[in-house]
């Protein structure tokens, strides 16, 4: 079986978020890098839950099955490459949608919608169903997540993606998931402790993080920076005992109100027999109450000096890099002691964008291996062997989070405990 995984804003990263995943559900599974960044190729010799997989996955908007291979774009050839008359169960209401892409830019605008449209439609008269429904895009050749979602997009109806390979080679695909947005939504949006538009950690990061990890289904997860709790929402919904600690009571306050609304808002999600534990505690100081050898995994976006939203100077710049170790380095020596052996640490550190170019912390660079405390070692991001631009930022293990316009990155590092 072969699935695609169409990657979202960060392919490098979202890639990546993949292959973790499957390491930490066990799941075997070769992957392909030939079609980044715009599609993992996952190849497995089971039916993927491919449901369950994206819900999983911060950087994946949409996975499909791919069904085979053609060498022209007609209806007939559609029709039979994808079964589609026999794909439809008894009860199902006969909906389909298709949407077409090209894989490189070279081929660009080889389709108009115009001709998406009259394909759906040719498709439709086919098929010969009375009352069967087609959706094709309003505008270009390709079905947003949110429009193959609000049109019921695996379960209601069937998803047709095509991806031109090269000229007179297409790819024939049937979406197996695609994210539930509302729900993204719901948890970014409706949790009582949010501030929108403050730089706040996008939940789909936060689900990055903790696949980085790789830990296993059940085990302990500790942020201790955890804030208004972003990442002990998602660690919660994917079946974690979690751990979380900030400074500022404050913050323990928020993490603690949003843990709650996601417990009574979402009962069937979260399993009541994990444990949840919050708490104040200052990482500078030695770790009070959590017992020894007991953790799995850190996940944590760490601090990231004042929120701003202007270019910071040189000098504040190295002020932010000077306590950002200080304060790494505290959380290495004071968690060494709780931390199970061979448990992962995933961190972001800041990086900032000046005059248009990417300033990362030196010490992440070239200094982190060699001051890194006693039992650490840097453990790189990007799979042995995957080379592929779509990762040219991810230099000595770390990798880049930040959009466009954002002048505070995030640099992800990820650490294991020897
Ligand atoms: C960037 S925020 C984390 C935001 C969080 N990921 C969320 O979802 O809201 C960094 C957090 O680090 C905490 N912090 C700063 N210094 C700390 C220290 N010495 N020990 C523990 N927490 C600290 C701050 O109170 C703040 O909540």
């Amino acid at each position: 079986m072969e699935y695609a995984f169409f990657l979202g804003s960060n392919p490098g990263l979202s890639a990546v978020e993949v292959h973790d995943y499957f390491k930490r559900t066990k799941i075997v599974a070769d992957f392909d890098l030939s079609r980044l960044p715009k599609y993992l190729i996952v190849k497995t010799n089971e039916n993927l839950k491919c449901q369950a997989i994206i819900d999983g996955l911060g950087g994946t908007p949409m996975i499909a099955q791919i069904i085979g291979e053609l060498s022209e774009l007609s209806a007939e050839a559609i029709l039979e490459i994808a079964g589609l008359d026999n794909r439809f169960s008894e009860n199902q209401k006969p909906i389909f949608s298709i949407s077409f892409e090209t894989f490189t830019t070279s081929l660009s605008d080889s389709k108009s919608p115009r001709d998406i449209r009259t394909l759906g439609i040719q498709i439709k008269k086919l098929l010969n169903k009375k009352g069967c429904r087609v959706i094709v895009p309003q505008t270009g050749t390709v079905l947003s997540t949110a429009q193959l979602f609000n049109s019921g997009v695996p379960f209601k109806a069937i998803g047709i993606h095509i991806v031109e390979l090269e000229k007179a080679r297409y790819s024939a695909m049937i979406v197996s998931a695609v994210q539930d947005i509302d729900f993204y939504t719901r948890r970014d949006r409706e949790r009582p402790e949010a501030d929108p538009g403050k730089g706040m950690l996008p939940v789909k990061l936060a689900q990055i993080f903790i696949n980085f990890t790789k830990a296993e289904i059940g085990s302990k997860i500790y942020d201790p920076f955890c804030g208004a709790g972003t990442i002990v929402a998602e660690a919660m919904l994917q079946g974690f005992n979690v751990v979380a600690t900030d400074i500022s009571l404050r913050q323990v306050e928020r993490t603690k109100i949003n843990t709650d609304w996601l417990k009574n808002t979402f009962p069937n999600l979260i399993d009541p027999r994990k444990n949840v534990l919050v708490m104040a505690q200052d990482i500078e100081k030695p770790l009070r109450e959590i017992e020894n050898n007991s953790l799995d995994a850190v996940a944590s976006e760490g601090w990231l000096g004042p929120a701003t939203n202007h270019e910071l100077s040189a000098f504040e710049i190295e002020n932010v890099f000077v306590r950002t170790q200080q304060l790494l380095y505290a959380l290495l020596n004071n968690i060494n002691n709780v931390l199970k052996s061979g448990a992962t640490v995933v961190v972001a550190l800041p990086a900032f964008r000046v005059d248009k170019r990417i300033v990362r912390a030196p010490f992440m660079q070239e200094e982190l291996r060699k001051f890194l405390p006693k039992g650490y070692s840097v453990e790189n991001l990007v799979p042995e062997g995957w080379v592929n631009p779509a990762f040219r930022d991810a230099g000595q293990g770390m990798m880049l989070y930040g959009r466009p316009d954002a002048v505070i990155l995030r640099d992800i590092v990820r650490l294991r405990k020897n």
